[in-house]
């Protein structure tokens, strides 16, 4: 968002509904804020235990139903580890990642994301989209693959502090080593 939209956002909200800077200034921000780069949350404790142990457990809304089906089929060799599930919980999982999938609308720049993604193609890593590849381009190498406490892109909440939260604003980046990221 430039600095013009910024500061005409809440003037416009309050000429037209005629009400107090204060509010209008709050939800303003507010509404900008989930449009850029929040994610739907929802909670599954099996999810959580089956597919967060390894690593931050990502939002269903971050991939396509093809996406989630391929790496759903293809456990037995997830990036070099075996996370073969039994056929209860792989049923129970494929099904609930499908449904939350990306393709339902979720708005704003994660939809974005997901519109980036070629019709042909099936990613079966968000790092790998090209919208999320263009978002982190700016990130020099020294503050994730040569950091050791990041390593790799996959570890969102390392560097996004409110990821469980399904918030990923730039704003709110803290880097470790590094601290805030200035634009
Ligand atoms: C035994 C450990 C392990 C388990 C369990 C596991 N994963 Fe992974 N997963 C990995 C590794 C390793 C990577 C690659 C991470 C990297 O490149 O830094 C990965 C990467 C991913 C990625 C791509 C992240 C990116 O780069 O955008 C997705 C999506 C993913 N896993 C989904 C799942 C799902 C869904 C489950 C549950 C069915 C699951 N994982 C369970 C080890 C695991
Ligand atoms: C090394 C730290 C780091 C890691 C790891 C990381 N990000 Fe980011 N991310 C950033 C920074 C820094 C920005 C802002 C970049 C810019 O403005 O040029 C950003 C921007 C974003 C944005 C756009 C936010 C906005 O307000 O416009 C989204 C969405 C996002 N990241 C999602 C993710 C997801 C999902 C993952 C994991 C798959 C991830 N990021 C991993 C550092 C990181």
């Amino acid at each position: 968002m430039n600095t013009l939209q910024k500061w005409l956002g809440p003037v416009l909200f309050c000429t037209c509904l005629g009400g107090g800077l204060t509010l209008g200034w709050s939800a303003t921000t507010d509404l900008n804020k989930k449009r850029s780069s929040e994610v739907a949350v929802l909670q599954n404790a099996l999810y959580d235990q089956e597919c967060g142990s390894c690593h931050f457990a990502y939002q269903p809304g971050w991939l396509p139903a093809r996406s989630w089906d391929k790496i759903m089929t293809g456990l037995k060799d997830h990036f070099g580890e075996n996370a073969t599930l039994a056929a209860e919980p792989q049923r129970q999982l494929t099904d609930w990642l499908r449904v939350h999938a990306a393709d339902h609308a979720q708005g704003g720049k994660i939809q974005k994301m997901v519109r980036s993604i070629p019709a042909q193609a099936t990613p079966i890593r968000i790092t790998e989209i090209p919208y999320f590849q263009k978002e982190h381009r700016k990130l020099p190498l020294r503050t994730w693959k040569e950091n050791p406490q990041v390593r790799s892109l996959s570890h969102c909440a390392t560097c996004h502090p409110q990821a469980k939260e399904g918030s990923f604003d730039e704003h709110a980046v803290r880097i470790p080593n590094f601290g805030p990221w200035k634009d």
